[in-house]
């Protein structure tokens, strides 16, 4: 605790020195208590330089997802009020759905650094390295019909779209319903699962999972990564937080039923409408073209009969 103490103390002080002493005088602890938390914060990867005359100075923190780091100057009110980190877990949304259950409130967010059981959509795995890429899950309390959950799942894509253009400067593309692709590869997929009565959601999980820094050769063949599309690294923390802040202000227009803001946004980003594109939904494949989506998100196919099909659910692939 007087470890999290120290380094909220080093950090107010920007990038100058801060001496034992102060530390000390503030926090109320001995010289050599401080040192201990200074040697701790070291091994947690932080650097902190000393210097005899002027004190400690942190010159800077780790490339890791820990919970105080992703707090520190994050804009929001609801989403991430509460962080927990993990360095390994099976799935971040198994952990937040498990929360929920117990109460957790809205906005908690759960990361890890690596998941042992990372689940996608429809039964598949997601696998990332560790250390690399982005995998967290938010809860949330909407008050929403199960019917329209597919509209979180489309909050949270728009939102990190947004969110990916302001940091990296490179604007992504939506397949319907959540995928984020680069071309023709995918960079981003978002997993919505939710416990409902029959016509109301008790809370939902939405799970985020950003290849960031990971090669692509560690990556599935389908898949890129940040890195790779903007030729350099991409900061974790940063878009982290700007995922959290844009997807609380996309959150927010869904909470005040303005759902079809953002399906105009989401209609900007859309590499699916227009296409020509082979929709599976349980097991039934359908061909036609993508219209768009409507009010409640769902995708609407022009078949080559002439006839339009609504799909609610399952899988779309776009024909070349
Ligand atoms: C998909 O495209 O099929 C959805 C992938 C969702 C992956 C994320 S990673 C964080 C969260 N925890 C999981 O187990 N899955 C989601």
């Amino acid at each position: 605790m007087s470890q999290d103490a120290v380094l909220t103390l080093l950090r107010e002080k920007n990038d100058s020195h801060l001496s034992g002493e102060e530390i000390s005088r503030k926090l109320g602890v001995t010289r050599a208590a401080i040192w201990k938390d200074i040697r701790g914060l070291r091994a947690l990867g932080y650097v902190i330089e000393a210097q005899p005359s002027r004190g400690y100075r942190l010159a800077s923190v780790p490339d890791k997802m820990f919970a105080d780091e992703i707090s520190h100057g994050l804009k929001t009110k609801l989403i991430g009020k509460r962080i927990l980190s993990f360095d390994e877990i099976d799935s971040t949304n198994d952990t937040a759905y498990r929360l929920a259950g117990q109460g957790a409130i809205e906005g908690t967010c759960v990361f890890a650094e690596f998941q042992k059981k990372g689940r996608g959509r429809l039964g598949r795995s997601w696998l990332a390295p560790k250390g690399e890429n982005l995998l967290f899950s938010i809860v949330l309390r909407p008050v929403l019909t199960p019917a329209e959950t597919a509209k979180i799942t489309l909050t949270a894509a728009v939102s990190v779209v947004k969110a990916i253009a302001t940091i990296t400067g490179k604007t992504l593309g939506i397949k319907w319903p959540n995928d984020v692709y680069a071309g023709d590869r995918k960079v981003c997929g978002i997993l919505t699962e939710m416990s409902a009565e029959a016509d109301r959601v008790k809370f939902a999980v939405v799970g985020i999972g950003v290849n960031v820094n990971a090669d692509r050769r560690e990556l599935p063949d389908t898949a890129t990564s940040l890195k790779a599309v903007a030729k350099a690294p991409v900061s974790r923390m940063a878009l982290a937080r700007k995922i959290l802040e844009q997807f609380e202000t996309e959150y927010r227009m869904l909470k005040d039923g303005r759902f079809e803001a953002i399906a105009r946004e989401w209609e900007e980003f859309s590499v699916t409408s227009g296409r020509r594109v082979t929709a599976t939904v349980l097991g039934r494949k359908l061909q036609g073209q993508a219209v768009g989506i409507d009010a409640d998100g769902a995708l609407w196919i022009r078949k080559d009969n002439g006839l339009q099909e609504r799909v609610t659910a399952g899988d779309v692939e776009l024909v070349r």
